[in-house]
């Protein structure tokens, strides 16, 4: 292909192209007038004004340069003499690239409802909400490896395929080379796994922790940024059976430690991106205000997308204990009053109506609640002293709570006393046999340790506010749904 000049780069910075030629090429976003072509190439938000001759101009050619039709234009790049864009390009030759017969092309001019986006993923992200998103999700990603690699932390690749199915974190997916219309069977009719694929059963992972665990106690300060799955069935707006996972892991951590470095990693994200995708974050603000526009002042959000983004990172995330969050929540008006639909009780987990409260009503700022009751988490987070006034044993686990969002990060602790540790396994059903590595770690030059999981789909949908976790991946994975 000839020399292209990306329209980021134009629109960015255009005092050294003014006047000369440029090749452009992208996708119709509108033809005005018979003469304006907005043209986009993904590579920012804005477009690209092409002003076309329609009278000097093949007029066949013109017609094909419909909505979302892949064009390629050679032209004189000015300033423009209209108001809403600096520079134009005059259209000196105007190539098809790509037809898109507007009768038939799925995507229109209009608003879509999502779930059309939906089963059109494959065009979606030719709109401007999703290449907003998509440009934001990128940020997010990269501003991840940026903040890590700064701070001295190391990338770690955490295997896919596990071979232990410990960790509690859900409902897993089987791997099985075997031919499922006829397993081979144990004596006593089991699946014979030992004839499978790695001679043992395995499942895709639902986190990297443990082995990051293996990580943080060699190299000190590591991090996993990888694809877990889990096969529950959750049709939540904040669910995905595929997601992507962050997990720092830290040698010599406490809590305490895990959570600055939470609420740090979460505020440097958000700055990040407020600085680099400017355009796109305020296209998704406008998009916020345009959907909200009809509803009851009750039912909008209390603040705009930038400005809700700009209050995270100037405030501090309020902490406190399940302990204190539990009196909180039984001394709320929805508790007396009965509103809330599952029970506020020392020991049960709270739910997403709990944490909403919390976080968008009572304090109304990022919350991180911590040292839960032991009875509902994970076995490996490090068993806390009996503290006076509360009711029974807790484990030092915090979860970062966002407004809108919820739960955006689940992390603690780990318990590296290897006694308490075998105890705990035992206590909650955990098969210690094949987690002889991960005991071992305790024997063997163990150390304080402390980590967290961030949901990146749940950090990308604070960020660009979307209101469902689905479009904020490319190709969402949910019950019933694993289409493109
Ligand atoms: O709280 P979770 O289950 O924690 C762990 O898996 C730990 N091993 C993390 C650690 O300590 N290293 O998951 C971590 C985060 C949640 O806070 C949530 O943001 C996200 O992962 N998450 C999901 N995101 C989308 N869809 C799902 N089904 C999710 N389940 C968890
Ligand atoms: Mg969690």
């Amino acid at each position: 292909m000839s020399k292209r000049t990306e329209i980021k780069a134009i629109l960015t910075d255009y005092k050294g192209l003014l006047g000369q030629e440029v090749t452009v090429m992208g996708w119709v976003r509108a033809f005005r007038s018979n003469r304006f072509i907005a043209l986009n190439d993904g590579s920012c938000m804005n477009n690209l004004q092409v002003v076309v001759d329609y009278e000097q101009m093949d007029e066949a050619l013109l017609k094909k340069a419909s909505f979302h039709a892949c064009i390629k234009v050679v032209g004189l790049l000015a300033e423009s003499q209209g108001a809403g864009q600096a520079v134009e390009v005059i259209a000196r030759k105007v190539e098809i690239l790509g037809e898109a017969n507007p009768e038939a092309y799925p995507m229109q001019p209009k608003a879509q409802s999502m779930e059309f986006m939906r089963e059109h993923a494959h065009f979606r992200m030719r709109t401007n909400t999703f290449s907003a998103v998509f440009r934001i999700r990128h940020g997010v990603a990269y501003a991840i490896h940026k903040y890590f690699n700064d701070n001295g932390y190391y990338y770690m690749h955490t295997p896919i395929i596990t071979g232990s199915d410990a960790e509690g974190a859900g409902e897993m997916f089987h791997v099985t080379a075997l031919d499922l219309n006829k397993p081979p069977r144990t004596e006593n009719g089991q699946v014979d796994y030992s004839q499978d694929f790695f001679g043992k059963a395995t499942n895709l992972t639902v986190s990297g922790q443990l082995q990051a665990e293996i990580g943080a106690l060699a190299l000190g300060k590591v991090y996993t940024f990888g694809p877990t799955f889990r096969a529950e069935n959750s049709n939540t707006s904040r669910h995905l059976a595929e997601f992507w996972m962050i997990e720092p892991e830290v040698a010599f951590y406490d809590i305490f430690d895990d959570m600055a470095l939470a609420e740090d990693f979460c505020k440097y994200l958000i700055n990040y991106i407020l600085d680099t995708y400017p355009d796109d974050l305020a296209f998704l603000d406008e998009r916020i205000k345009g959907l909200e526009k009809n509803l009851p002042q009750d039912q909008r959000r209390p603040m705009g997308l930038v400005d809700t983004l700009r209050f995270v990172v100037d405030n501090d995330f309020e902490r406190i204990t399940y302990t204190e969050a539990v009196n909180i929540l039984r001394n709320s008006k929805p508790y007396k009053k009965g509103k809330f639909e599952y029970p506020v009780e020392w020991g049960k987990d709270l739910q997403a109506e709990h944490e909403r409260y919390l976080v968008e009503k009572h304090f109304q700022k990022p919350v991180i609640v911590r040292n839960y009751p032991a009875g509902i988490k994970a076995f490996y987070m490090r068993l806390n002293e009996t503290e006076e006034g509360v009711p029974g044993a807790t484990v030092a686990a915090m979860d970062v709570l966002f407004p809108g969002i919820g739960e955006v990060i689940g992390g603690s602790q780990r318990e590296e006393r290897h006694d308490v540790l075998v105890q705990r396994m035992s206590d909650m059903n955990v098969p210690s046999e094949e987690l002889w590595w991960y005991l071992e770690l305790r024997k063997f030059g163990g150390a304080p340790h402390a980590g967290f999981g961030l949901g990146f789909e749940r950090m990308v949908q604070f960020i660009t506010g979307m209101g469902n976790i689905r479009d904020v991946i490319a190709f969402p994975r949910t019950p019933g749904n694993a289409e493109f």
